[in-house]
């Protein structure tokens, strides 16, 4: 079992498949894009299932595939079938562009647990903010789940005069649709151009949700990062992802690993351990997964309070969101 010395239990660890993605969403990654490094720094298929084993072995039950999109890594179907053979809940977070090309392997693998980034209901506003045109394209996907039977949630990342006028439109959406909206709090990462008042609060966004509707409050998983409500009689849910206003730290089971090999304990930490070039170097990658969790700090990788803003500029993980993978 990896303990912190927190006493948090560590048996999530979500990994990152790639560095590259097929949208440019504004808050992820800069406008220039990233200088893409050296693709024989990036974990090979075979090195993410070996590494992925390590973590299972160490007690991991769920592992979360995400990006950049995790969809356009070249073995994205290989890797998600191996890891479906492990004893772990399989999950996977993508921009849904291109997973009508993956159902096969979901299949196989039994991955039902699927988040959708999605942050506009309007074509011209998500083209906008994805500064791509594959609004359609993730409609007929999202559509296509569903049809097969799947329960999707919807990450919907809210900034203040960008898509906070949408809030009840995607709550109205969980009328006949059985999704589960989850609106997250804009966070600051590298080249994102984040400050406090582009934040859209967790109170605030339940204030727009019960000036039209009567919501109930749902109950929360024991390590689940969101609070989670419904309008009486909708078939679907909506939650808040108060990660800015209302850290959740204190439950926090969560690893990271970043395509390109290195373990994060925490989103917003600066310290990253290199597994990848031991694995390589065939020694043995459990001490610095310990190390790592050991190192952990109590709260958001020892950042200040985030209404600190230059403070939380000054200390900010030098990574872009694209390169740690969410
Ligand atoms: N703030 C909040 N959420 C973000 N995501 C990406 N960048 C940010 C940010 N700056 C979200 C994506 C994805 C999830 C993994 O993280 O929309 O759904
Ligand atoms: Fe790609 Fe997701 Fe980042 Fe948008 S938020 S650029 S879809 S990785």
């Amino acid at each position: 079992m990896l303990k912190d010395t927190f006493g948090r239990t560590h048996d999530y660890l979500r990994i990152s498949l790639t560095e590259k993605c097929s949208m440019r969403c504004f808050y992820c990654m800069p406008a220039e894009g990233i200088p893409l490094g050296d693709a024989s720094k990036i974990m090979k298929k075979d090195e993410v299932i070996a590494i992925a084993q390590t973590f299972v072995d160490l007690g991991v039950k769920k592992i979360r595939l995400t990006g950049g999109e995790p969809l356009v890594c070249k073995h994205a179907g290989e890797i998600i079938e191996a890891l479906g053979q492990m004893p772990i809940e399989l999950a996977i977070t993508t921009n849904a562009a291109h997973i009508d090309k993956f159902m096969p392997s979901f299949k196989k693998a039994g991955l039902t647990n699927i988040n959708v980034s999605m942050d506009s209901l309007s074509e011209e506003k998500f083209n906008q903010i994805t500064r791509r045109k594959l609004f359609e394209t993730v409609q007929n996907n999202i559509k296509m789940l569903m049809d097969d039977g799947y329960t999707i949630k919807i990450n919907v990342v809210v900034m203040r005069g960008v898509n906070d006028e949408e809030i009840v439109d995607f709550v109205n959406w969980t009328k006949d649709t059985p999704i589960h909206v989850r609106f997250i709090e804009f966070m600051p990462f590298d080249g994102n151009n984040w400050n406090w008042g582009k934040v859209f609060g967790y109170k605030e966004i339940i204030e727009k949700v019960s000036n039209v509707h009567t919501i109930e409050k749902l109950t929360d998983g024991p390590n689940s990062t969101s609070k989670a409500y419904r309008v009486p009689g909708f078939a679907g849910t909506f939650a808040v992802i108060s990660s800015v206003t209302n850290p959740f730290c204190g439950t926090c089971n969560r690893m990271r690993l970043t395509a390109d090999g290195k373990i994060k304990n925490c989103l917003f930490g600066q310290e990253e351990l290199d597994l990848l070039t031991a694995h390589r170097n065939s020694e043995s990658i459990e001490h610095i997964i310990r190390q790592s969790v050991t190192n952990k700090e109590k709260r958001c990788g020892g950042l200040p309070e985030f209404e600190n803003e230059e403070e939380i500029k000054k200390k900010m993980s030098k990574r872009s969101m694209i390169r740690i993978g969410g």
